[in-house]
Formats: C-alpha cells, structure tokens, sequence
C-alpha cells in the first residue's frame, strides 16, 4: 500500500513539473509570435503587415500619399495629411479609418474590397494603437541607436 501512495506521489511531482514547465514555456511562445504580456501586438507584427500590404505604394522611394510605412519612426511621422497614428486612440487614428474603409476617406489599400484588410488583421493595429503604439522592442528597430554615428 505504502509503496502504492509512493509511486503516486512521484507520478504527481513528475506532472506537477510539467505543468510548471509549460507555466514557463507559454509565455515564451507567446512573446515569439509577436505579443506582449496585455496581448497587444508589437511593432513588429505590425511592421510586417505593413510589408505584406502597403510597402509597394508606401515605400520610402516615391511614397504614396507621402507616407512610408517601412519603420516606426516614418510611420508615426505620418503623411501629407500629417499624422496618421493618433497613440492609445484608434478611433482618431486616420490610417485606421482608411484601413476600415470609412466614409469621407480613401480606402487602404485601393483598389477593390478583396485587397482590404482582414477585420482581425484590422484589430492587431487597432490593438497596438490603442496599447500606445509603442516603438519596437528589443532591438528589432530600424531605428539607428545613439551609439551607431
Ligand atoms: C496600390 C497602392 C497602395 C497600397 C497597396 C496602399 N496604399 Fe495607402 N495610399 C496610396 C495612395 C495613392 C495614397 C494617397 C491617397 C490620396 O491622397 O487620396 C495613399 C495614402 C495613404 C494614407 C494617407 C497618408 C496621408 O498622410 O494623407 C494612409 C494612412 C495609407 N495610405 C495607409 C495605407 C496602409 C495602412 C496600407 C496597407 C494596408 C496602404 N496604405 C496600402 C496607395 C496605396
């Protein structure tokens, strides 16, 4: 009987270390695939969508609309209408109302519905937006960092 609990008990602290091991493997995952701890999405994810969808007219060779969408700073520096990120406020944000395709406003990108965005792929910028849209983390910036003149 003895033996019986004993070998239970090991049998728990060997799924107990599991659990803990996943407890600290998760988070890693996540923080790989682009997310912070808040679940916002990082510039990076964002940057990428960019690249995907927008850099062929909003490069910084002849960018449309003057906006160049390759880094964070051009980003957040906005275009001929000025900005087009407005921080912790999507719902002010001019590229999200041309993303969600709003009245008054030129659709991004042009052209016909099937080229728009995906309502979740519209979601991760509005996310990252309304999370501050914070500038890249750890490195990933094509920022120059002070120490590289
Ligand atoms: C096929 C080319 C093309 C693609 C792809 C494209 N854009 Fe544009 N974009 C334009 C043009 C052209 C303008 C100028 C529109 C105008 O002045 O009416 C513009 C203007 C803008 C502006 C306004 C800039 C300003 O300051 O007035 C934003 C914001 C913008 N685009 C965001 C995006 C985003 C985000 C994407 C990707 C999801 C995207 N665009 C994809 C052609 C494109």
């Amino acid at each position: 009987m003895e033996g019986g609990s004993h070998g239970l008990s090991e049998y728990s602290i060997g799924f107990m270390k599991r659990i803990l091991q996943l407890g600290i493997l998760l988070p890693v995952v996540f923080a790989g695939s682009g997310y912070d701890q808040a679940g916002a999405a990082d510039y990076a994810t964002i940057s990428s969508l960019f690249e995907n969808r927008c850099t062929r007219c909003h490069s910084a060779k002849e960018p449309d609309g003057e906006l160049v969408l390759e880094s964070y700073p051009r980003l957040m520096k906005g275009g001929e209408s000025g900005k087009v990120i407005a921080p912790g406020k999507s719902d002010k944000s001019l590229l999200v109302h041309m993303i969600e395709g709003r009245k008054g406003v030129r659709a991004m990108p042009p052209g016909r519905n099937r080229s728009r965005l995906k309502p979740d792929e519209i979601k991760l910028i509005r996310d990252w937006i309304d999370a501050g849209a914070k500038p890249p983390m750890g490195g990933k910036s094509k920022l120059q960092s002070p120490n590289s003149k």
